[in-house]
């Protein structure tokens, strides 16, 4: 059995342990800074919510003993001949790159490292980030060569939460190696522990670029279907039609419009260009018109019902998406700022969070005696528990505004409450 290193147990690296541990050739450490992480996997229970099939697997990995997660990276690297590292880059408010976990992560890994050994980076990185920071920083710290004594490989995560046990397997996964050798091991380590197709990209910088072009796929997609949606509200043209009927053509995939883009892949990684010279151009521009659906909203709201100030607003998700727990960067929190800034009271509904959780943001974590309290309802996260939801008990909202068109316009109008989306009246 070989054994294999993840650095990150996180929402990606967890399922991905597990998936390792499970293939019946592999026997996987672990590594993660967080204790509690650490002592809930060593106890065969999962801490990430809401993945389909991943509590299974680390229930049978703690069964068959091929799981065994730590605090201490460079130990667990010194007995690996594979090191798998997914642990954030992340950006900083104005946008700029923060390293500051992966740095350590890295440093911890070069410590640690024998002869031999593959470090494939998983974590979505700017071009030119695998070989020239963290190569150099493990060729560093250790005193081994890339290439020569270590081998570097990148292999962008491309996953979506809710999903990634099936993802893992039915996406194929694009692999890229410093040099042959280094592709060809991580090939053959991927191929075996994930049973899935491999799609070789022929340098670490084009895997890099792919991950980061796929964020920026959706996020310019995203802001056509945007724009349009506006201009179509402007004309009195309902976009879902539109976009209906224009999609019915094969070269037309119009996306869907929305109250904005959140959480930690596709608002943050077009930064990754725009910060290394692509600063002009769709991905800037695209990047603007998505985080301005908040204000377009409320301006919306404030047309329908006049000012603001101290209507109560309640705003359905804290989650960027439906049926996942994960607040980071979601569209609800710059309609918390929008709001505010324009005197509202606002509560928030997350089915998927604690009181606790809510109250944090500054807002009133909505309750059911709420209810009546409310004038105007923004669904933002479409979770499951909005599915046919019953707006008789809002015996005071007098407009709902559906940030992702999605909710029954039928059923609100029979309560006597008006409805907008975007671009749909
Ligand atoms: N979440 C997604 O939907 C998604 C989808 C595709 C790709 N990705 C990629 O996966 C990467 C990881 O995302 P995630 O959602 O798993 O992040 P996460 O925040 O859920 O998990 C990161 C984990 O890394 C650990 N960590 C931080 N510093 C560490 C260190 N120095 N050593 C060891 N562990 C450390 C944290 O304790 C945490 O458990 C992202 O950067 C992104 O590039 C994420």
């Amino acid at each position: 059995m070989k054994n294999v290193t993840v650095v990150g147990l996180g929402k990606i690296g967890l399922p991905l342990a597990a998936i390792f541990a499970n293939c019946g050739h592999l026997h996987v450490y672990g590594a993660d800074i967080n204790q509690t992480v650490v002592d809930k996997v060593n106890q065969g229970i999962s801490h990430v919510d809401n993945e389909p099939g991943l509590d299974e697997l680390i229930a049978k990995a703690y069964e068959s003993k091929t799981l065994e997660a730590t605090v201490n990276t460079s130990e667990a690297v010194s007995k690996s001949e594979v090191v798998v590292v997914i642990v954030p880059v992340l950006t900083k408010e104005n946008g700029a790159t923060n390293y500051q976990y992966i740095d350590s992560a890295v440093e911890d890994i070069a410590r640690g490292i024998k002869k031999g050994t593959l470090v494939s980076f998983e974590t979505t990185l700017p071009a030119g980030d695998t070989r020239n920071r963290f190569g150099r920083t493990i060729e560093k710290i250790s005193g081994l060569k890339m290439g020569v004594d270590f081998f570097l490989s990148y292999s962008p995560e491309r996953v979506y939460s809710n999903r990634i046990i099936k993802d893992l397997s039915a996406y194929p996964k694009v692999v890229s190696g410093l040099n042959p050798k280094s592709l060809e091991l991580a090939a053959d380590f991927y191929q075996k522990g994930l049973n899935c197709d491999i799609l070789p990209v022929s340098s670490l910088e084009a895997a890099e670029f792919t991950k980061v072009a796929e964020c920026v796929y959706r996020d310019v997609n995203i802001a056509l279907a945007n724009e349009l949606a506006m201009y179509a509200s402007k004309l009195d043209i309902d976009i879902m039609e539109v976009i209906k009927a224009a999609n019915s053509e094969p070269y037309s995939n119009i996306h869907l419009p929305g109250v904005g883009v959140g959480g930690h892949c596709i608002p943050v990684y077009p930064y990754f260009f725009i910060n290394n010279g692509l600063d002009e151009g769709l991905t800037t521009l695209s990047r603007r018109i998505n985080d301005d659906m908040a204000k377009y909203a409320v301006g919306m709201a404030e047309k329908n019902l006049g000012s603001l100030r101290n209507k109560r607003v309640l705003i359905l998700g804290l989650s960027f998406r439906g049926n996942v727990k994960e607040p980071t960067k979601s569209s609800t929190l710059l309609l918390i700022d929008e709001l505010k800034e324009k005197g509202a009271a606002v509560y928030v509904d997350d089915p998927l969070f604690e009181a606790g959780e809510i109250s944090k943001y500054g807002v009133v974590p909505f309750s059911k005696q709420h209810a009546e309290e409310i004038e105007l309802i923004i669904l933002q996260a479409y979770h499951d528990e909005y599915k046919n939801m019953d707006f008789s008990a809002y015996k005071n909202c007098s407009l709902v505004l559906d940030g992702r068109n999605v909710l029954d316009k039928e059923a609100i109008i029979k309560q006597g409450i008006h409805y907008v989306g975007i671009g749909v009246k």
